[in-house]
């Protein structure tokens, strides 16, 4: 029997992920200042059991300003690791043998937000005054941030360095930078965020250049056998933004700077966009930059069944998929698409005895899934 794709190996650099599935980064807005807690213990440890070849953990602000909202994670402090630290040592204790990467992000201009269940918008307490490439809201009814200076770039810099220290120690496999959904890498790259007139906005090159001096700065700062990944969005979905041609130069530019997978999402960045939202709609934009540019691609964006993800990968769309809400639905997603797709993978040892024999649901999916 072939191993269907989405349960192959992929090695990046000295880490070797034991299927294509990948868990994206959600916020869950539940952290006390800036620490995880038994909120996120569950929420990955269950995903974690399953064994998802990537889980990675939602956006961590590398200071504290730099948080989506008040109750988001950030890895800045003693603190804020120590928690890191409890949570990765508990999923790498459950035995799915996930590799576990952090999310780490500046949210710039879309900083101090409400919790979506509060409304969304600018935070109406225990906000900040954000920072961003140029003192352009994000839309109205959002603060004017502060165009951030020569030193504001340089402490920047030093913060994401500073947090892959923190996540060297607390054991992470690797480190996913966020460059994506509007958040302050990508308000230097789109025109639409960034309107300087220094060596920082105004072409391409310079709208690049900040991002990069990341990216290269926390390569040089990350072990040379960690993987460092991106993400971004491959286009703003409205004229005048960034575009996808765009994003084919910058990951040509981000691969030689030393990243080794680059995850394609889209948007985020102009509050009136249309994206065409619908099943896989963002595949061919992975698609484009996995060819174009010949990186290690995850794809993401409404790939919720196991049959539409292998497919994909089948059809060299990407080398990896993320599963986002379909795990928060199914945090054992893994399981069933590897009873789906005829895949024969390892159950944690406490659930053995029962599979197939005391629960007659396996069998019942089994054969719903011949069926689809
Ligand atoms: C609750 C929630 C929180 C999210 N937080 C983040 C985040 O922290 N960082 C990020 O890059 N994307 C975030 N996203 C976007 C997801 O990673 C993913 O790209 C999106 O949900 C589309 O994939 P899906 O259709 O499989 O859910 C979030 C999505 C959800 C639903």
């Amino acid at each position: 029997m072939t191993t269907p794709h989405l349960f192959q190996p992929l090695t990046l650099r000295g880490l070797t992920l034991k299927n294509r599935v990948a868990v994206p980064p959600m916020c869950q807005y539940s952290a006390i200042d800036g620490r995880a807690g038994d909120w996120h213990l569950q929420h990955y440890g269950a995903m974690a059991a399953s064994g998802p070849g990537m889980i990675v953990i939602e956006a961590a602000g590398v200071v504290p300003d730099g948080r989506i909202s008040p109750y988001c994670l950030s890895l800045h402090d003693d603190a804020t690791e120590a928690a890191f630290t409890r949570l990765v040592g508990a999923l790498k204790g459950f035995g799915g043998d996930s590799a576990i990467a952090v999310q780490l992000n500046h949210a710039g201009r879309k900083g101090g937000a409400a919790r979506p269940w509060e409304g969304g918008g600018p935070a109406k307490s225990g906000g900040w005054s954000t920072l961003s490439a140029s003192d352009v809201p994000f839309d109205s009814g959002w603060p004017t941030p502060r165009a951030a200076t020569a030193d504001d770039l340089a402490h920047l810099k030093q913060s994401f360095v500073d947090a892959a220290g923190r996540a060297l120690r607390v054991g992470f496999d690797a480190i996913e930078l966020h460059s994506a959904h509007g958040y302050l890498l990508h308000q230097f790259l789109s025109p639409l965020s960034n309107r300087r007139d220094d060596r920082y906005g105004g072409s391409l090159d310079n709208r690049m250049r900040f991002p990069l001096e990341v990216v290269e700065a926390v390569r040089a700062a990350w072990p040379a056998d960690k993987p460092l990944g991106i993400r971004i969005s491959a286009t703003d979905w409205i004229d005048g933004g960034w575009t996808a041609d765009e994003s084919v130069v910058y990951a040509q530019a981000f691969k030689a700077a030393g990243i080794d997978y680059v995850c394609v999402s889209s948007g985020g960045l102009a509050a009136n966009a249309k994206p065409p939202i619908g099943p896989g709609y963002q595949l061919p934009l992975a698609r484009r930059i996995r060819h174009e540019v010949g990186i290690p691609t995850r794809a993401v964006g409404l790939i919720a069944s196991p049959h539409q993800a292998e497919t994909a990968l089948a059809e060299g769309d990407a080398d990896m998929i993320a599963v986002g809400r379909g795990f928060l639905d199914n945090p054992r997603w893994v399981w069933h698409a590897a009873q789906a797709l005829g895949a024969d993978i390892a159950y944690p040892p406490q659930y053995m005895a029962a599979l197939g024999r005391l629960w007659p649901g396996a069998a019942l999916a089994r054969s719903q899934a011949a069926a689809e």
